[in-house]
């Protein structure tokens, strides 16, 4: 029998910060690791759907199925790269806004994603930026992972404990658990405070962190130009080995390693919630996910960006 799919949803309420670029990317690099992979695009502003080459004004999207009109495979299409993608488009905001009047409506993505199961070993979620409204709230109650996308500049470490926060909030509002994990993008090594900033959430995420690092490439920005993830676009690039690396490393969810590595670091009596669960206060799942950051003088902690 099939294991059931893997399911992350990219989050993070701040903007920019990389979420579209690595879900797109991470979707491509796990089709080149041999997987079934379906990316799901659940922005209004459809940058994913574009970033495949689709326009997001022609044809069915997620929009029609959410509003219960058709089942995910009949809006289902193929992308170059491998992938299947259920595109977005602007209608997902008038779906926001009428949402707001049904029962339960953050159950709706669970429910039509569920007959696809045994299609797909992974999907890929790409959250829209208001990470407290109800479509992201779609993607945390579908997801088996809610992956944190940290961009490496000024204010990451505010934003991303601000979106722990959202996270946490969603796990004790819904009756579903999902495991967190985070990843730095925008990565310019050449810069001290990047450099710094890494160590500094290295230090706050600890195993939940994961090692692979997304670097600031041009070769990304080209390839969503061209419609195309990474892996078509150069293959030989080093933003194609760093999505590959990242691939590796979400095959690897659910191996019991990672997580009794983050147990082992917050020490056999914290009550952590891996998978989240839903109980807690935000603040004790913050507290429980991150371990202290380590006191330290660098010019940009002094500056308070850290
Ligand atoms: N590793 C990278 N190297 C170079 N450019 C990047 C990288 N990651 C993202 N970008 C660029 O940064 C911009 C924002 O990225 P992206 O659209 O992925 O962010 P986002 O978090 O999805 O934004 P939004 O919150 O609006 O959905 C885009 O122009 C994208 O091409
Ligand atoms: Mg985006």
């Amino acid at each position: 029998m099939n294991r059931p799919p893997e399911i992350l949803a990219l989050v993070n309420q701040k903007g920019g910060c990389g979420k579209t670029t690595t879900a797109v990317n991470l979707a491509g690099a796990l089709v080149d690791r041999g997987q079934r992979v379906l990316l799901v695009d659940l922005d209004p502003q459809a940058h994913a759907t574009m970033a495949l080459g689709q326009c997001p004004d022609i044809g069915l999207t997620l929009a029609e199925v959410l509003g219960d009109e058709l089942p995910a495979a009949a809006v289902t299409i193929k992308v170059p790269g491998g992938l299947d993608l259920l595109p977005a488009s602007e209608a997902l905001s008038e779906f926001e806004v009428a949402a707001e009047l049904r029962i339960h409506p953050e159950q709706l993505l669970h429910r039509a994603l569920s007959p696809l199961a045994s299609t797909y070993d992974t999907i890929v979620i790409d959250c829209p930026p208001r990470a407290d409204g109800i479509l992201c709230a779609n993607a945390l109650r579908s997801c088996t992972t809610a992956l944190l996308v940290i961009e490496t500049g000024a204010f990451a470490l505010q934003g991303a404990l601000k979106a722990l926060d959202v996270l946490a909030a969603a796990a004790s509002a819904q009756d579903h658990g999902f495991r967190m994990r985070a990843v730095a993008t925008l990565f310019d090594r050449r810069t001290r405070f990047a450099r710094e900033l890494l160590v500094a959430l290295q230090a706050r995420f600890g195993p939940t962190l994961f090692d692979t690092v997304i670097r600031t490439s041009v070769r990304l920005r080209e390839a969503a130009a061209h419609g195309l993830p990474i892996q078509l676009h150069a293959p030989a690039s080093r933003a194609a080995g760093d999505f590959t690396a990242l691939a590796t490393e979400v095959m690897a969810l659910g191996a019991d390693d990672i997580d009794s590595a983050l147990r082992e670091a917050l020490g056999s009596s914290a009550q952590i919630q891996v998978p989240v669960q839903a109980t807690g206060t935000s603040a004790q799942f913050a507290e429980d996910v991150i371990p202290p950051v380590p006191s330290t003088s660098s010019p940009a902690n002094q500056e308070g960006i850290l």
